[in-house]
């Protein structure tokens, strides 16, 4: 499993901003939903699309290219013209800082 990362301090992460950052090899774009800390990998499975330039409408995101959609908490496609989920990744807060981790099980070393 992969170390966690720091995005932010807390305090400098504004409600509805995304952060981009790179873990391991993994654009991942995070997202502060309300309060809420969430990550997802910022490529779209469509054509390649950056995610974080997207539009946010509750927990979904939706693909400017395109318009596929992605949930937010799990990274799964809700609408087409994507049909391959996105990877989610694990976030927390830790002294005061917005962290962000790798979780799945084949990025063991990242
Ligand atoms: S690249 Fe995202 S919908 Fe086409």
């Amino acid at each position: 499993m992969s170390e966690w990362i720091d995005v932010a301090p807390v305090d400098a992460f504004e409600e509805g901003t995304v952060q981009l950052l790179e873990v391991g090899r993994t654009e991942v774009a995070v997202f502060n939903i309300a309060g809420e800390f969430l990550a997802i990998e910022d490529v779209c499975t469509h054509d390649g699309g950056t995610l974080a330039e997207g539009d946010v409408e509750g927990y979904e995101i939706e693909c400017p290219r395109h318009g596929a959609r992605f949930d937010l908490r799990t990274g799964k496609v809700t609408a087409p013209p994507a049909y391959e989920d996105v990877a989610p990744f694990a976030t927390r807060i830790h002294a005061g800082m917005v962290q962000v981790r790798d979780e799945r099980p084949d990025r063991a070393t990242g």
